[in-house]
């Protein structure tokens, strides 16, 4: 196992035991004794903000999460309270936004981000799960991660958003790149603007010729009300909330099961076990460790603790969705936990929009990964590789044994 890379300096919210992978956050938990409500010292990213607060119980982030009136997600309020812009190059979206702005763009995306899209995603998550799967048909071994943690929800991404079967290829790739953490900076950096002129390509095209895809039945039916930078942030929104967490969340899945043959057969023995399975893989595993920030845009209390206007809240999920009030054995993970509403999508008027389709990718590749490799295991000597400084927990690199 490769040794961590020097975290130390991490914000307490973002800082895990490398030891302890599949543990959310045990410095975290160590936190939550003190009373699910704790002001921190760590750096924020805006000058001027007030104090910092850390919230960790399940009731109290519901409760934050559930108040957007009460907590806005624009960092810093403008004058006369909540608010949020997306910028003309496209940056910014949903989870920038706070109502009625956050409302109108909402019920546009959720409209034709609907049930019935969803489903008929299923053969492109299928045909991308047997894609990715023939690939390594033939091998001994093969990092998960590169084969297919991470191909199979960019593949997808491209499928909702309508991306032409030419771009492709280019398209994961860069999504590819976006998700290296062992990148320099800079790489990122330019892979990310260049990201954002092909949405803007994309729009154009697509505002011709809207095929099928999310981003051409936006532009059929709001085209004239919806501007370009809207529509590339939309896209590449979707794009940055869907590829990293599902990754994180199939690679982890796969480490995790990979390691517990007596729960693999559990989760995956029918098709009942595999929904409440993959409810407590989200649960357990909690991909999206990164804390929520909200601020305070009243003076308010949280659980009997003054919070001042302006002041940041976060909102931590990890040690929330461990919360031992909540659930029986929280840090243990059982495959038929009666079903206990977890917040691993959220809460909320941001609640994730693609969460219907996170669950039908897992439950499309678990069973198709250890139906075509039943022998796979871990390698002891395996390159597994966590990730840190990112937003979802996941691994770079998932050097398994196949048979
Ligand atoms: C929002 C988690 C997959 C699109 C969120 C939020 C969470 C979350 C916790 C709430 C953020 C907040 O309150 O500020 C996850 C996890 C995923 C996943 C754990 C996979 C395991 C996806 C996918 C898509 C997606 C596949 C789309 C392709 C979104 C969008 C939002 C969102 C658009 C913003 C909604 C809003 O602000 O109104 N997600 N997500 N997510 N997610 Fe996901």
């Amino acid at each position: 196992m490769t040794a961590p890379d020097a975290h130390a300096d991490a914000p307490l919210a973002m800082r895990r035991d490398p030891r302890q992978p599949l543990c959310p956050a045990p410095d975290l938990l160590a936190v939550d004794a003190a009373g699910g409500i704790t002001e921190i010292s760590m750096p924020v990213p805006t000058p001027g903000a007030g104090r910092t607060w850390l919230v960790t119980r399940y009731d109290d982030v519901r409760a934050v999460l559930g108040n957007p009136m009460s907590f806005s997600n624009v960092l810093r309020l403008p004058e006369g309270g909540p608010g949020g812009t997306i910028s003309p190059t496209g940056q910014g979206s949903l989870p920038g936004l706070d109502p009625p702005l956050h409302t109108r763009l909402r019920r546009l995306v959720s409209a034709e981000f609907s049930a019935r899209r969803v489903a008929a995603l299923r053969p492109a998550v299928e045909a991308a799960t047997a894609d990715a799967l023939a690939a390594i048909g033939g091998q001994d071994r093969a990092d998960l991660v590169a084969t297919v943690a991470q191909p199979i929800p960019a593949v997808v991404i491209a499928e909702l958003l309508g991306v032409p079967p030419t771009d492709r290829g280019e398209f994961c790739r860069r999504s590819a790149v976006a998700l290296d953490t062992r990148l320099p900076a800079l790489t990122r950096a330019d892979n990310r603007a260049e990201m954002l002129a092909y949405m803007l390509r994309l729009v154009t095209e697509l505002r011709d010729d809207p095929g099928t895809g999310l981003l051409g039945a936006l532009i059929t039916r709001h085209g004239a009300d919806m501007s370009d930078a809207e529509l590339v942030a939309t896209g590449n929104m979707l794009l940055l909330a869907g590829h990293e967490t599902t990754a994180g969340l199939i690679a982890q899945s796969l480490l995790f099961l990979l390691g517990q043959p007596a729960l693999r057969e559990q989760v995956l023995h029918d098709e009942q076990s595999l929904t409440r399975g993959v409810e407590e893989l989200l649960r357990y595993l909690t991909v999206f460790h990164f804390s929520f920030p909200r601020t305070a845009v009243f003076r308010t209390t949280i659980a009997g603790t003054v919070i001042e206007a302006g002041d940041r809240v976060l909102c931590s999920i990890p040690v929330a969705n461990w919360d031992q009030r909540r659930y029986h054995d929280a840090g243990q993970f059982r495959p038929l936990r009666e079903a206990a509403p977890h917040l691993a999508f959220g809460h909320g008027i941001h609640y994730c929009l693609g969460a219907p389709l996170a669950r039908l990718e897992m439950y499309t590749v678990l069973p198709a990964f250890f139906a075509a490799f039943p022998a796979a295991g871990i390698d002891p000597q395996a390159d597994i590789r966590y990730r840190h400084g990112s937003l979802a927990f996941g691994l770079d690199a998932l050097e398994a044994l196949l048979r």
